[in-house]
């Protein structure tokens, strides 16, 4: 039976209800200066001021109070690499080269359980230190390493997604599998952990360049016969992967359209990247509701290019935001908004402050269909949450000193922030920081 001891936790509380449009649009979302959250077995109870919460909890409730601090839904990170997390700042040349220097060796080491295992402690201390409370993950092709990556979660009672890596040419041998091995062990391992506990299984092709015509069929065939599954992969990044692309299936009619051949798209798809797209790309995506992954961290270091958020969304198409550790060159949802805006600055898109928190938080919860369950602070659902102090530093505390608004608040906790910023981490309720098995920094 779930453990009903009840939590009141005090703060400053910060939830989305849709995109704000500025700081005027104060029907999406609530602010509470001094607010309070009641937690119960996992899941949040109720969120109001704490003078009025405070009388409605039980007698003897522990309370946590956190009071300067604000405390917003866990961030949500909807594209990285598991296996690359000892490839994260490795200097490299563009996508092709990197993947193929660095990137694949790097991803061969997961055939070994142990080292899966070893990784997956020190991955899942770097999301909790960064505030992360779930993320998208790619495996590396190995069944091993969806085990490593889901074992973690399951013991930390994250909300994870993730799966095996298909990919069956233009790689090392270590790394290939065949169209039916990936299918048969990408069936398994669905079958093992999708909505076991908090899991949920994506079915993964790396992208159009690793994996055979034959391999891309038995991708969209998994999704077919698990339409509940999210699938994921790679998108429209960089122009030697396009040109490539196209050599690799010279019938398409344009990237997007390999996928599209192969039954791949829909609401639960995510594309990472999606950079380089054309007027066909931009009608298919809309049509198919498949979602296009901003991983602005890895666009800089990878010199890939600049992500257009607003003529995406303005052709309709949604969007969410992620690190893509390790093109990525941090776990810090902080940084990869800083990197973000920067990007969107290039193009004269100026983000509001209040937009990124969405972004990272609801919006990203939106962009995989899981709002009912994370990414907000409403009754009912998980209780995953993050503190933050933007005093965390002399430099940061020397700063608030002059703002004076929740928004200049955000934007100094986004454009100097990082996981000295993350004063507590919860995950379903339970306070994860002091937990950590690994060093991380
Ligand atoms: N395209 C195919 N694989 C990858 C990967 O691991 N990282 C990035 N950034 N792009 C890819
Ligand atoms: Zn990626």
């Amino acid at each position: 039976m779930a453990d009903q001891t009840r939590t009141l936790l005090r703060g400053r509380l910060l939830s989305f209800h849709a995109c704000p449009k500025g700081a005027d649009d104060t029907a999406a979302y609530t602010y509470v200066e001094d607010g309070a959250l009641l937690l119960c077995g996992g899941v949040i109870e109720a969120c109001g001021g704490f003078g009025e919460l405070s009388t409605q909890a039980p007698e003897g409730v522990e309370i946590i109070d956190h009071r300067p601090h604000l405390i917003l839904p866990g961030f949500i990170d909807t594209h990285i690499h598991f296996p690359q997390a000892q490839v994260i700042a490795s200097w490299a040349d563009q996508l092709l080269d990197w993947l193929n220097d660095y990137t694949f060796p790097a991803e061969q080491k997961f055939a070994d359980k142990a080292h899966a295992d070893r990784i997956a402690a020190h991955f899942y201390d770097a999301l909790i230190a960064h505030g992360t409370t779930t993320a998208v993950a790619y495996c590396s092709s190995h069944p091993n390493s969806v085990d490593a990556y889901f074992e973690e979660a399951d013991r930390r009672g994250m909300m994870m997604l993730g799966g095996k890596t298909m990919m069956d040419r233009n790689a090392p041998p270590g790394l290939c599998d065949t169209a039916q091995s990936s299918y048969d062990d990408s069936k398994r391992l669905l079958a093992k952990w999708h909505e076991k506990g908090r899991a949920r299984y994506v079915i993964t092709p790396r992208f159009a360049i690793t994996s055979t015509p034959e391999q891309l069929e038995a991708a969209g065939s998994l999704l077919r016969e698990h339409p509940g599954c999210h699938l994921q992969t790679h998108i429209n990044e960089n122009h030697n992967e396009i040109a490539f692309t196209r050599e690799l299936y010279p019938d398409a009619a344009h990237y997007l359209g390999v996928y599209e051949s192969f039954g791949l798209l829909g609401p639960k798809t995510l594309l990472g990247h999606c950079i380089h797209m054309t007027g066909h790309e931009l009608h298919v995506m809309r049509e198919t509701g498949a979602v296009a992954v901003f991983c602005p961290t890895s666009n800089l270091f990878l010199g890939s290019g600049l992500f257009d958020k607003s003529g995406l969304e303005s052709a309709g198409i949604r969007t969410a935001i992620a690190t893509d550790v390790g093109g990525g060159t941090n776990y810090s949802m902080l940084r990869t908004l800083d990197e973000g805006y920067k990007i969107l600055q290039l193009q004269r898109q100026r983000m509001h402050p209040l937009t990124s928190f969405y972004w990272i938080t609801l919006g990203n919860a939106q962009a995989l269909s899981l709002a009912d369950r994370i990414g907000t602070l409403d009754p009912g659902t998980d209780a995953d949450l993050v503190v933050l102090d933007a005093t965390a530093t002399p430099a940061k505390a020397l700063r608030m000193e002059t703002v004076t608004t929740l928004s200049e608040e955000l934007f100094l906790l986004q454009t100097l922030g990082d996981d000295r910023c993350v004063v507590e981490t919860y995950v379903a309720g339970t306070p994860q920081k002091d937990g950590l098995s690994t060093l991380t920094g």
